[in-house]
């Protein structure tokens, strides 16, 4: 079998057509979503991550700042800095990049955005809605996982789903979803974590398999069930000096092996990557639009 591609530029593309329309119906009502971007230091990957979705805010005509913090930045400092953003009218979503410096608890800073403005949806208040199924923020990457899915055509209910990773950001609320009682939900979920035995043996009973770990390709053909959907949500730095960068970017699967086991699969980059900044966006237009129209 030679899986199809699942193109998330491309659906990632539709997605923001739809959401630059709306954007200019509510400029004719002078409401333009506004979207404030924190990023304290200067991590490689997250000021990459940090420009990509600030290009993309200003594409579709949302208003965005951004405050590029010291690497020194103390927690005091962050906090005033999302409280001047919980105050100021223009701003409809508070996105500060994780990780922060060794210096500030994260758990302080993500209790301090206000709920209404949490457009990352990493807020224990969102987390804690989403779980029970009820409507808020959905996380950025989890969200256009399902989105991926759902306007792929590849079925969730009654299939199995297995999730290899279990971080905040992307496996626990993903499995979360997956189990909802909803569209894009109905899934039978398994999440399976460093201290997994078995772990191959539980992936390759995978109808859907989801790879969230952050290691280079550490999920191979052997692990893959014939015509599994598998979608990565790896961005690797490996190390290569025939690219002008010194690096090219892997996923956590076995790309080109996979690919001839799966019936669908994303690639990386240009799978889910455009998905989760797409899903920012539409956080921040739905903010604006509940709070001002
Ligand atoms: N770091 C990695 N992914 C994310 C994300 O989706 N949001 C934020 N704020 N930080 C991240």
């Amino acid at each position: 079998m030679t899986a199809t591609i699942i193109d998330g530029k491309a659906i990632a593309e539709t997605m923001r057509g739809e959401l630059a329309e709306k954007v200019s119906r509510m400029k004719e009502k002078d409401v333009v979503p506004g979207l404030g971007v924190v990023l304290v230091g200067d991590d490689p990957a997250s000021v990459s991550y940090v420009t990509a979705k600030e290009r993309a805010c200003e594409k579709i005509g949302i208003y965005s700042e951004e405050h590029r913090l010291e690497a020194s930045t103390s927690e005091e400092e962050l906090l005033a800095l999302v409280g001047s953003m919980n105050n100021d009218p223009r701003i409809d979503g508070i996105l500060v990049q994780l990780p922060l410096p060794k210096q500030i608890d994260e758990n302080k800073v993500l209790l301090a955005i206000d709920p209404a403005k949490d457009v990352d949806g990493f807020h224990p208040y969102s987390v804690g809605k989403m779980v029970l199924g009820q409507e808020t923020f959905l996380p950025c990457t989890p969200h256009g996982i399902v989105q991926l899915l759902l306007r792929s055509g590849a079925e969730t209910k009654g299939r199995h789903v297995v999730i290899v990773g279990r971080s905040n950001i992307v496996g626990k609320p993903l499995a979360n979803l997956l189990l909802q009682k909803s569209e894009g939900g109905n899934a039978t979920v398994t999440v399976c974590h460093s201290a997994t035995r078995n772990m191959a043996d539980i992936v390759r009973q995978g109808d859907i398999v989801i790879a969230a770990v952050g290691k280079p390709e550490i999920i191979g053909a052997d692990m893959i069930k014939e015509g599994a959907v598998v979608i990565d949500v790896g961005v690797n730095r490996v190390e290569d000096a025939s690219k002008k960068r010194g690096y090219r970017l892997v996923g956590d699967v076995a790309f080109e092996a996979v690919s001839h086991k799966a019936s669908m699969i994303t690639p990386v980059p240009g799978g889910v990557g455009p998905m989760t900044i797409t899903m920012l966006l539409y956080n921040t237009v739905q903010s604006a639009q509940r709070r001002r129209l």
